[in-house]
């Protein structure tokens, strides 16, 4: 399962799905749908636009925060009590689980904008009473207000209950800005039940012992694997494939994987101490009177550190707040037989254990009791390469220290894209591969600028190729984890310089004339400034006095700044903007559309715009004719919509799939006028796009086409410039 074949949208069966799956309403149909109040671009973030997160944390006490997280570690309050008097273990699982919905093939899930405060995540059953450790954190939230988001609060407490109890911590960045709704862009799967119901796992003999991308738990409502192994089946062997192709998914290899879960569980315990029948339901779905909080028990039960979680009992090690070997010397130590927690679930527990092996009661320190272990943490022991990767950790604790400090840093802050995103005093000078290092560019001077684009204009390349360049560069850009983008000129490296959707050959061309010309610019800017200078040609050429901005100083990354296996994910096996199919999709055509139009951050405007903009300036995928709906290409205009609306062409499907290539002829004479796909015809045959695009047709608005055209285009050539914002 290389990470080639994670892309989001093949289905290993040839079934179709929605882009989006099972989402929130069909959870939850009785919620509170405060989405009506959002509509006509109306934000629901009371902090409104003139907030900036960044500066009101640079004016953040961090120091002090940190000493008020470090004394929450042990301010145990009655109404959820630390077990061992300590939350640090709880803590940590809480930014686990914010950190650990982060998949690569789509770049989403992850802690970057605090979504484990909303639905689903905030009622997923791998999240069983993380509301607790939350709420526990409010009075410190309250404290230091608009100067820490909540997504960053999630990381630094599990920063500091880490450090809090002698583990080893990497550093923080800051810089998590958080939302105020539940993100609707998340494909998590289409079951309609949650992983506690003995749902079938997704990952099954026929269906290739694959995952379904971009998903990157095994079933719906876990962060990775069920702990009692497959489908609730003890086979560590089992487990550790499902770890191994989940943890991949999260760009994790096996020795980060064996580190960050054993490291993990060298803290807290698990919770099973009563059968889950005895709890009332997730968040989302409760009472009023309970306030947000879901899983409900009573007091007396609570107080007695009676509590069930994941349904497994007891702790791993027989210090579980404090740092050390013990994980891996019990678990090689012992036998380990198969056993029931009081709420039913499979465990392991050693046989015979010393007195001193035994771990203390969470409420009552003078009472021992035995540790365990989950069917996952077998599979580090019976798996034959994670047992190696444990032997080793087990004989060298300062590897283990380095290895788990390193992964979870990694996991903390893989979402948070290139370095200059970090904010506070804890940022590690170290520059790590999976941060897609770029060295700092500079501003090429003004004479610098004109002078290679009158070069690259003259060169004789047609201009489409350069607007191609460009796109192909810029393009890959994802807001979700803000990687791709210009910045680097990656475009010129493997994976991206052969990827089919970029025409290599033609790429291959126009990168060697740009190197040839291109001065003292960085080949990123020069590659960003030639499909600029064609865009403004081609607005000229049609009539129209505009100029296209152009914002230089970016960087040229090397080979060995790129994790090229890292960056195939990336790779788009559908490109509306570019009229490219690679083949027939799970998801429809335009759906997918929608989605990269959404990681690039992009309006609906903005999307129509930009396809209709590329199409009459030749921009397609091998230079296919379809959708380049003019009778002058290469001239920047709105014909694209004007002829998509007009009534005289009719429309039918061509091709053997029936439903992806379309032919239009003259209802007249009957001749043939335009070649188009889904994703061209569909800004005519939905509704809201027809809107869209009828503003755009309207005669009086082809400047405003051209100048929203050129605000787009800056929009997607600026995405990842985050050394200037
Ligand atoms: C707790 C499973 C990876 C840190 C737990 C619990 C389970 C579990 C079942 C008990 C929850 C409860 O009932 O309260 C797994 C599995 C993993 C995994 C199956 C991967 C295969 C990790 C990782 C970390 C981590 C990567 C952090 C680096 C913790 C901590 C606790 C915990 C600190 C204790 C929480 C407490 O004391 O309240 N884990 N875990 N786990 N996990 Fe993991």
């Amino acid at each position: 399962s290389g990470m080639g074949g994670n892309c989001p949208f093949s289905g290993r069966d040839g079934g179709v799905r929605a882009l989006l799956g099972r989402t929130n309403r069909d959870w939850w149909p009785d919620a509170l749908q405060l989405d009506i109040l959002t509509q006509n671009g109306t934000s629901p973030d009371p902090m409104g636009p003139d907030y900036d997160y960044a500066e009101a944390f640079k004016q953040l006490d961090y120091q002090a925060l940190k000493a008020d997280l470090h004394a929450l570690m042990t301010d145990s309050q009655p109404w959820w009590p630390a077990d061992y008097g300590h939350y640090g273990p709880f803590f940590i699982r809480m930014a686990w689980h914010s950190a650990g919905t982060y998949r690569t093939a789509d770049g989403r899930g992850g802690s970057s904008s605090g979504q484990q405060r909303f639905a689903p995540l905030n009622s997923w059953p791998d999240n069983g009473n993380l509301d607790k450790a939350r709420r526990l954190l409010w009075p410190i939230k309250q404290k230091y207000g608009k100067h820490i988001s909540w997504a960053d609060l999630f990381i630094l407490t599990g920063n500091v209950a880490i450090e809090s109890m002698g583990g080893p911590v990497f550093g923080f960045g800051g810089g998590r800005a958080d939302v105020f709704e539940p993100e609707r862009d998340v494909y998590w799967g289409t079951e309609e039940e949650w992983v506690d119901t003995g749902a079938e796992t997704r990952i099954q003999p026929d269906k290739g012992w694959e995952l379904e991308a971009p998903l990157a738990a095994i079933q719906m409502g876990l962060i990775y694997v069920n702990p009692e192994g497959p489908g609730g089946v003890p086979d560590p062997l089992q487990s550790a494939r499902d770890m191994r192709i989940t943890f991949e998914r999260m760009a994790m290899n096996d020795e980060e994987t064996v580190a960050l879960t054993a490291g993990g569980h060298a803290f807290g315990k698990a919770h099973g101490a009563v059968p889950p029948d005895q709890l009332s339901g997730a968040p989302e779905s409760e009472a009023l009177h309970l306030m947000g909080f879901g899983w409900a028990t009573d007091a007396e039960q609570i107080e007695r550190g009676h509590i069930t979680t994941s349904g497994i009992e007891g702790a791993w090690t027989p210090n579980p707040t404090q740092w050390g070997g013990d994980y891996f010397r019990l678990l090689f130590k012992y036998d380990y037989e198969l056993v029931r927690s009081p709420a039913g679930a499979q465990q392991w527990q050693p046989i015979n254990p010393d007195p001193e092996d035994m771990a203390p009661d969470a409420r009552d320190p003078s009472k021992k009791v035995p540790t365990m272990m989950t069917t996952a943490d077998m599979a580090l022991k019976m798996d034959p390469e994670y047992r190696k990767i444990s032997e080793r950790f087990r004989d060298d604790q300062a590897a283990l220290d380095d290895a788990f400090a390193r992964a979870w840093f990694k996991l903390t802050h893989r979402d948070m894209g290139p370095k200059v995103r970090y904010l506070g005093p804890e940022v590690p000078a170290e520059d790590l591969i999976w941060q897609d290092p770029v060295p700092a560019g500079s501003k090429p001077s003004d004479a610098a600028v004109e002078a290679f684009k009158s070069a690259i204009l003259a060169s004789g390349l047609p201009m489409s190729a350069l607007v191609k360049a460009a796109w192909a560069s810029a393009s890959t850009y994802r807001r979700s984890d803000h990687r791709g983008g210009a910045n680097g000129a990656r475009v010129r490296l493997a994976p991206q310089k052969d990827w089919a959707v970029n025409d290599p050959a033609e790429l291959a061309t126009v990168l060697a004339k740009i190197e040839e010309l291109r001065g003292e610019l960085s080949v990123a800017d020069a590659i960003v400034l030639a499909g600029s200078a064609a865009v403004e040609k081609a607005a000229r050429d049609a009539g129209f006095d505009v100029s296209v901005p152009f914002l230089g100083g970016r960087g040229d990354a090397s080979d060995e700044q790129t994790d090229a296996e890292s960056f195939e994910p990336l790779e788009p096996r559908a490109d509306a903007f570019r009229n490219y199919l690679a083949t027939k999709q799970t998801v429809k055509t335009e759906e997918i559309m929608l989605d990269r139009a959404h990681l690039l951050g992009l309006s609906i405007p903005q999307m129509a715009v930009l396809v209709a903009g590329l199409r009459v300036l030749g921009a397609n995928a091998g230079n296919s004719s379809k959708g380049v709906l003019t009778d002058r290409p290469g001239l920047l205009t709105n014909d694209f919509f004007v002829n998509l609306l007009d009534m005289r062409t009719a429309w039918k499907t061509v091709d053997e799939s029936g439903d992806e290539e379309f032919v239009g002829t003259d209802r007249a004479t009957g001749e043939t006028r335009w070649h188009a796909t889904r994703t061209d015809l569909v800004f005519g045959s939905n509704s809201q796009l027809r809107a869209v695009s009828e503003v755009y047709a309207e005669h009086g608005n082809e400047l405003k086409f051209v100048q929203d055209f050129i605000a787009a285009w800056v929009k997607v050539m600026n995405a990842d410039r985050f050394d200037v914002k």
